[in-house]
């Protein structure tokens, strides 16, 4: 099922996201065969540059293999790819740039009438609507179909991101908008549905019945590091729950679709999201982190990126409460932080104690857990018995580690999954514009609380696991982390 001929052009294609995410995914889709024979890439940007130096720049991210043979296939491929990465520089708001872009397109798709063309837009926001709309009059494909494709920060609340969807949709059609939430294209969040629908066992417990709290873990080791200016302007629920994290919640906490149709999807998690309470003050705990305890790393508000002073949360953990009969009572927790103890992402479903439980001393509660990155897995902590003349229970797991149960298979690049989605003309992992206007009424008037300084806000070292006040938080909203010591082995095989 190869998508039909078509020409990507890269809007902001000398910045770090075409170099680092859209390029690499670009060539990762081609040298596995994703691309339809004949497609073209067009780079446009601002600066002036000879092709040979664009070609270093969007090629200096992709990563070789140690083995040699290897890396020379690949370094193979790269060339022949390098063949069909075209580059032009223009300004971003003359007319005459673009039909200059226009031109050289036409000329690539060789008189093909129904080529289709996807523009993607690598570009701050401040230039999305200006740039969508000389694509619309100067660009736009009159045979074949146009798609866009445009990244976050849709917006900065309700009130931004409608007048950003009010700007777009005056120029291209709801199904011509393609809006990434990268981590829609990530292996195990769209292994979500499967699990959930395609596992009778899974389907039957999955309600407040059986489940005591979810909780959604986002954790880096890193700070900010030179890109404070961006993130301090949006801080991490703007950064990261809004969207990613809200976005795994609405799949956990859905109806199942009618169909895997996009738009069936897309209904059911806009419902989900509609029936969630907004946040209230006390549904959160911020943090923002200092220096690491040894100095080495340096505080947020070092980072010379960060204006003086700032009270930008980098950690939060929030509450969120869905009104509806599945869910009436069963906290979700979100909780995303930079500069923690390690780098995670992990979904935990907590289910109800054994009820009368006929066994001495207590019993752990049962969790499946979804391992999102790194090393991807699924587990289940269950009770058995100890091995031996015992009869004692103890705490163990069923598992399904990624890099034992499918060693052969590559897990493919969340960007590279998404823009292959866009080159089928397939909706389902990307956000419709109510969805984004449901997930906005939720966060809008806390994020405008905070703004203003009114959210208290606690300070946690670099490389600690946030702020106190946050651990006692999950534990007060039920969460139990049983006192009998269990270790989830993730090394294995490493
Ligand atoms: C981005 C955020 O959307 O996601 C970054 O802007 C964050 O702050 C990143 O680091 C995390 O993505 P991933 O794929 O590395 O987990």
């Amino acid at each position: 099922d190869k998508p039909q001929k078509i020409t990507v052009i890269v809007f902001g294609a000398s910045g770090d996201l075409a170099k680092k995410k859209t390029y690499p995914a670009l060539f990762g889709l081609y040298r596995n065969g994703f691309l339809p024979a004949g497609t073209q890439i067009v780079g446009y940007a601002r600066t002036k540059m000879e092709l040979d130096e664009f070609h270093k720049r969007i090629t200096g991210f992709v990563k070789l293999p140690k083995d040699e043979q290897e890396a020379a296939h690949i370094q193979k491929q790269l060339d022949e790819f390098k063949r069909i990465c075209h580059y032009q520089s223009g300004q971003y708001d003359q007319g005459a740039d673009f039909d200059e872009l226009n031109q050289r397109v036409r000329k690539l798709e060789m008189g093909i009438a129904n080529a289709n063309r996807v523009f993607y837009l690598a570009l701050p926001p401040s230039q999305f609507i200006n740039v969508a709309a000389q694509i619309r009059k100067h660009c736009y494909a009159e045979d074949g179909e146009n798609r866009i494709i445009v990244e976050k920060p849709f917006g900065k609340d309700l009130d931004s991101s409608r007048e950003l969807q009010a700007g777009l949709s005056a120029l291209f059609r709801e199904d011509e908008v393609y809006r990434i939430d990268h981590y829609l294209g990530k292996e195990m969040v769209k292994n979500l549905l499967i699990l959930r629908f395609a596992n009778v066992f899974f389907g039957a417990i999955w309600s407040r019945q059986y489940i005591e709290n979810v909780q959604i873990t986002f954790k880096e080791a890193i700070g900010t590091q030179g890109r404070g200016g961006y993130f301090d302007e949006f801080g991490i629920i703007r950064d990261v729950m809004q969207n990613h994290l809200l976005q795994i919640l609405s799949i956990i906490g859905m109806e199942r679709p009618v169909t895997l149709d996009s738009e069936d999807v897309r209904d059911e998690k806009v419902k989900l999201l509609r029936a969630i309470r907004p946040l209230e003050t006390d549904d959160v705990v911020l943090g923002q982190y200092t220096a690491s305890a040894d100095g080495k790393e340096e505080g947020y508000l070092d980072d010379k990126t960060v204006p003086k002073g700032s009270k930008t949360p980098t950690y939060a953990a929030a509450a969120f409460w869905i009104n509806n009969e599945r869910w009436e009572g069963v906290p979700f927790i979100l909780k995303c932080g930079k500069a923690l103890n390690e780098q995670k992402t992990e979904i935990r479903i907590q289910f109800r104690d054994v009820p009368g439980s006929i066994f001495p001393g207590e019993l752990a509660r049962n969790e499946l857990v979804v391992r999102v990155q790194p090393n991807e897995a699924v587990y289940m902590k269950m009770m058995n018995k100890m091995p031996g003349l015992s009869f004692d229970t103890t705490i163990s797991e069923l598992d399904l580690s990624y890099d034992q149960r499918y060693s052969d298979h590559k897990i493919p690049d969340a960007y590279e999954s998404l823009i292959l989605d866009c080159l089928r003309g397939d909706h389902s992992n990307f956000v419709r514009n109510d969805e984004l206007d449901a997930a906005w009424k939720i966060f809008t008037p806390l994020l405008h609380k905070i703004d203003a300084g009114e959210v208290d806000s606690q300070d946690y070292e670099y490389g600690s696991r946030g702020p106190e006040r946050a651990i006692e938080f999950v534990r007060n909203l039920g969460y139990i982390r049983h006192h009998q010591q269990y270790v989830w082995n993730d090394q294995k095989g490493k």
